[in-house]
């Protein structure tokens, strides 16, 4: 049996972070489906545009939504309080901003490090997996094809400094935030697990749509914006590496309740692809969407990508993918997404 299986969940709570986030929410669900009590945070509970799945979710079983913002020292003791295993979701995610120093990097290293903080002061918290992101491993410049990150790269910092690619002060927030965080895990006897997910996609309970989820239907929808940022991810990883939502939160609970997990990162990806097998792939399978192939498929773009993320750590844990295919990645995501009102309803 996979270390990660059958932990014994009853009487156990989990705190997820910013539960009406897109990954947030559905880690919840699956937190409760499986048994825990979670408690979650949220910045403005009477918020029910953000917040009415939460309410919903409650009838899964034990569910207590808290308030708490990252930017104030302290603000999440009360939600790690008592808890098992700590998910840190929340973070600030300002893709386009003007001051990525003072909206992006700053914020994102501070309010890590104040929610280990509170963690360590509940000295109850077993494993503490943190979300990050796979651009804090793979934004580097690429010579040739065929490269294969894993674990073991880290973005290169001088170069996103100087080239400023799309959305660098993300990369940078991520890259430190994950540096910052393992030498705190370090110094306070934390077990810290840094999760590094790809492109996400598929429904979640999230009522908003992020911006994973624009730019994976940016085709359908005609998104400019959103189709730019599926280029920009081809531009800086040399491919668009996917997962599915679930995976994601499977391989979240998997890492946090796996019984040998020490410390480390995993990057959790399931298919590497480039923006023009997408076109492909959707305008066969959703003609009424009159995807452009050509249009997306200027000059600049792939036809095979150029380097991989490799899961091959996760998996030799003994975790194993369901949604290997663009088929399967995209299985829920259309219906989510013309519930959302991203997608017209033909
Ligand atoms: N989606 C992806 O494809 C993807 C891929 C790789 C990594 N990630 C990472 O996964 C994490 C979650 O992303 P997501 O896609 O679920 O994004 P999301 O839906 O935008 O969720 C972000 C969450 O963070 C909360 N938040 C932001 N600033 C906060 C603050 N100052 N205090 C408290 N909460 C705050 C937001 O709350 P409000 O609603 O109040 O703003 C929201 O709940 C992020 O760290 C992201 O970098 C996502």
């Amino acid at each position: 049996m996979p270390a990660g299986a059958g932990a014994a969940v009853k009487g156990k709570t989990a705190c997820v972070t910013g539960g009406n986030g897109y990954i947030a929410s559905a880690l919840v669900k699956m937190l409760l489906e499986k048994g825990y009590a979670v408690k979650t945070t949220v910045r403005n509970p009477d918020d029910m545009e953000k917040n009415s799945h939460l309410m919903e979710l409650q009838a899964l079983g034990p569910l207590e939504v808290l308030h708490a913002d990252l930017d104030y020292e302290g603000s999440f003791d009360d939600a790690l309080a008592g808890c098992d295993y700590a998910f840190l979701v929340a973070a600030p995610v300002n893709l386009t901003s003007e001051n990525p120093e003072k909206e992006q990097i700053e914020p994102t290293v501070r309010a890590t490090l104040n929610v280990l903080r509170s963690c360590l002061k509940a000295g109850t918290v077993r494993r503490v997996v943190l979300t990050s992101a796979a651009s804090s491993i793979c934004i580097a410049p690429l010579e040739g094809d065929g490269h294969v990150l894993d674990e073991h790269s880290w973005s290169d910092l001088d170069y996103v400094t100087a080239e400023k690619p799309p959305a660098w002060g993300y990369v940078i927030s991520k890259v430190l935030a994950e540096k910052e965080a393992f030498r705190f895990a370090q110094d306070h006897g934390i077990s810290l697990v840094v999760v590094c997910p790809v492109l996400t996609v598929g429904a979640s309970p999230a009522p908003k749509a992020c911006a994973s989820v624009r730019a994976s239907l940016s085709m359908l929808s005609g998104d400019e914006a959103a189709l730019a940022m599926l280029k920009g991810i081809e531009k800086s990883f040399g491919a668009v590496p996917v997962i599915h939502l679930h995976d994601l939160c499977r391989a979240e609970v998997f890492l946090a309740e796996m019984a040998t997990a020490s410390s480390g990162r995993y990057i959790c990806s399931s298919v590497g692809t480039t923006v023009v097998e997408i076109a492909r792939f959707l305008a066969e399978q959703y003609p009424q969407y009159h995807v452009n192939i050509k249009q997306s498929g200027d000059d600049e773009l792939l036809e095979k990508p150029r380097a991989s993320l490799s899961s091959a750590k996760l998996v030799k844990e003994g975790f194993e993918f369901k949604y290997n295919t663009l088929d399967a990645i995209y299985g829920d995501v259309i219906e989510y997404g013309k519930a959302l009102g991203i997608l017209l309803r033909y």
